[in-house]
């Protein structure tokens, strides 16, 4: 009883949301964009990134009060390093730049694969890897990575997606623990399909199933970072207690995924995505 106070006292975050400065990745996309505008209205600094410079700038004058834009093109790791030095210090990483890379394997190129690991994952483990030392010296920070529901659930057409998505799971749940009592806390925001902005939503596919909201997603990163909580699923109960299901029973699970499986086309809608 003594051990599990000890954890749930050294999840105590260390963190203030007013003034501390806040890197979002994928920032001219549709979640970050709305995650950037949430962390905003907390009070935060923002630096905004992504390859699209205009909608970064036109972030940056809505946001004002020195929101700072840094563009940078994740599948190259001198961008990655060049981020990572221009953004100042950084007290709060929010990792969630990604692309859908869905579609059948045989159908996806050797370059769509080697871009998809290197956006989804190797960018957020470089670029955690360079900040984090920084909040390791104040003794406060946060990495918040955008997960997946399908960083739990295996579904056919997603495989490389789900790679990607397993991989930040496993590294953001290590890394916690590794950093448990530092005063850095790791979190996961993973949502179930995004209704009105997105890589979902672009599509025009709706969802077999209650999507969530931008709004759902950005609320889960505040109180993921406030909270210091390891994972947040945002996605209805059913669909939380299926993908926990799935993750230990994957095959068993199948037949109650068949909701979240991508279909074919919006899998063709998202391949100007790859
Ligand atoms: N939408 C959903 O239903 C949903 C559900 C679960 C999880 N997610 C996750 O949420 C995160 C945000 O996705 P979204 O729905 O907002 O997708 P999105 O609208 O397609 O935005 C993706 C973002 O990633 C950035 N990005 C892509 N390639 C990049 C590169 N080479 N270098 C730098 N940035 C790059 C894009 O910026 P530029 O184009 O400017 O480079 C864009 O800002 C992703 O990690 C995704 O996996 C989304």
């Amino acid at each position: 009883m003594s051990s599990v106070r000890a954890r749930l006292r050294s999840r105590s975050p260390r963190l203030s949301l007013p003034g501390s400065t806040c890197l979002v990745t994928g920032a001219s996309g549709g979640l970050g964009a709305t995650i950037a505008r949430r962390l905003h209205r907390e009070g935060a600094r923002l630096v905004v990134s992504g390859r699209r410079v205009d909608e970064l700038t036109s972030l940056a004058a809505e946001l004002g009060d020195g929101t700072a834009v840094v563009a940078a093109d994740l599948a190259r790791l001198e961008d990655v390093r060049r981020l990572a030095r221009d953004s100042g210090g950084v007290d709060i990483l929010v990792a969630n730049a990604g692309l859908p890379a869905n579609g059948e394997l045989a159908d996806l190129s050797v370059d769509d694969i080697a871009r998809a690991v290197d956006i989804n994952v190797r960018s957020t483990l470089v670029l955690t890897r360079l900040l984090v030392p920084r909040m390791l010296d104040q003794g406060a920070g946060h990495v918040l990575l955008i997960g997946s529901l399908a960083g739990l659930a295996p579904t056919p057409r997603s495989s490389v997606y789900n790679a990607s998505k397993f991989a930040l799971r496993g590294f953001g749940h290590a890394l916690r623990e590794e950093l448990r009592g530092t005063g850095v806390g790791v979190s996961l925001v993973s949502p179930t399909f995004v209704s009105d902005t997105g890589m979902w939503a672009d599509t025009g596919v709706r969802a077999a199933h209650r999507e969530a909201t931008p709004g759902q997603v950005a609320e889960a990163c505040v109180s993921a970072i406030r909270k210091n909580r390891a994972e947040v699923l945002v996605a209805p109960p059913d669909q939380r207690l299926g993908v926990r299901l799935a993750g230990l029973f994957p095959e068993l699970m199948q037949p109650a995924l068949r909701s979240s499986v991508v279909p074919p086309e919006a899998v063709a809608a998202q391949k100007s995505k790859r």
